[in-house]
This record gives structure tokens, C-alpha cells and sequence, in this order.
């Protein structure tokens, strides 16, 4: 448990990385936890296009203006897509296949970063979802919804304070 509130609590978003590549093993393990995390019914509606050609990270890097720029930099990028056909709450399996990633990045001592795609356009207006759609060749019922940006730390964020963490968001009924 110690483990778990450790990564938690060092978690942050990074969003610039080394040129050090991720070797397969890595990527392995980065991933095993996402395919496990817990889907509505069981059905499993995310998918994943994983990315670490550098051209394709640099074309991915500019679907998103500004708050995506950091993909290019990434050694892997994950792309998490929703089954629209298999599930009516892809999203919120999305979400948390995309958040379980972010924790196994930092559980790796990798940096990583959501970058959003769903609801968000490109520089000319365009839905940034339909460029990803076109780049990857995704069926109409293959949606993303974000993409996961991963590598070696380029940047430290200062861990999260636990102890001042803001209980006022919380409301307890008796
Ligand atoms: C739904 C969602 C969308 C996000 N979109 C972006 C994004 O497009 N670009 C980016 O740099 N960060 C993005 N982030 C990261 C947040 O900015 C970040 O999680 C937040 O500022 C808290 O900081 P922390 O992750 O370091 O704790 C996103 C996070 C979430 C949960």
C-alpha cells in the first residue's frame, strides 16, 4: 500500500523528456497494468496505438496546438481510443485506462503527460480527433480520446504535499 500512495503522490505531469529510448521490455510493463484496468461490463472498449517513430510523434505533436507540442519530444507516445460500438461509457473507460497509464509510467519512473484529444481542435478549427482518426486509419466507431505522452524524465516537478491535500472538496454525509 506504502507503494501505491508513493506513486500517487509523486505522480505529476512531465512534459519534457531525454532522448534515452524505451526499450520493449518497458513498454511491456508500462501496458500490462492499462489492459487490466477496469472497463464497464467488462467489455473492454479501449484500445491503444502505440507510437515511438519519431516522425509520426513529430505529425501527432501538431494535431493539438500548444498543449500538444510536448508529444514530439516523447520517446512513446499512447494513443487510448474508446470502442464507441462496444460500449455507451467508452469515455469514462478511456479515462481511467488513460489515468491507470500515467500511474504505471510513474510507478516505472518514467515521465509522462495526458495530452487531450476529444472535444479539442486543431490550429484551422478542425476536430483534433479527426486528424488522429485520419493518421491512424481508425474505424468510425474507433474514438481517441487522448494521447498519453511517455519517456525518461527530462523535468523534476516537486511531488505532491499529502498533508495539504484540499478537504474541502469533500463532503461527508452522516
Ligand atoms: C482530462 C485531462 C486533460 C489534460 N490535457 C492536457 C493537455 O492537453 N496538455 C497538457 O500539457 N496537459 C494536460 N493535462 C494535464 C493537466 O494539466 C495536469 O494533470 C494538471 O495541471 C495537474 O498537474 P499534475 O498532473 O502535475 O498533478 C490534462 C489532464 C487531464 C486529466
Amino acid at each position: 500500500m506504502s507503494d501505491f500512495l508513493e506513486v500517487v503522490r509523486t505522480r505529476r505531469s512531465v512534459r519534457t523528456y531525454t532522448d534515452q529510448p524505451l526499450d520493449s521490455e518497458q513498454v511491456i510493463a508500462l501496458l500490462k497494468p492499462v489492459l487490466v484496468a477496469p472497463t464497464s461490463k467488462g467489455k473492454d472498449s479501449v484500445e491503444f496505438i502505440v507510437v515511438d517513430n519519431k516522425e509520426i510523434l513529430e505529425r501527432l505533436s501538431v494535431v493539438k496546438p500548444r498543449f500538444g507540442t510536448l508529444i514530439a519530444g516523447a520517446a512513446l507516445a499512447v494513443v487510448v481510443c474508446g470502442r464507441m460500438d462496444v460500449s455507451d461509457v467508452w469515455i469514462e473507460d478511456a479515462a481511467i485506462a488513460a489515468s491507470t497509464l500515467l500511474l504505471s509510467s510513474e510507478n516505472l519512473n518514467l515521465g509522462a503527460c495526458w495530452v487531450q484529444i476529444r472535444e479539442r481542435n486543431q490550429a484551422d478549427g478542425t476536430p483534433a480527433a479527426l486528424a488522429v482518426k485520419e493518421m491512424f486509419n481508425l474505424e468510425t466507431y474507433q474514438e481517441p480520446l487522448c494521447v498519453v505522452a511517455i519517456g525518461h524524465k527530462g523535468q523534476h516537478p516537486a511531488p505532491h504535499d499529502m498533508d495539504n491535500v484540499k478537504w474541502e472538496r469533500v463532503r461527508i454525509v452522516e
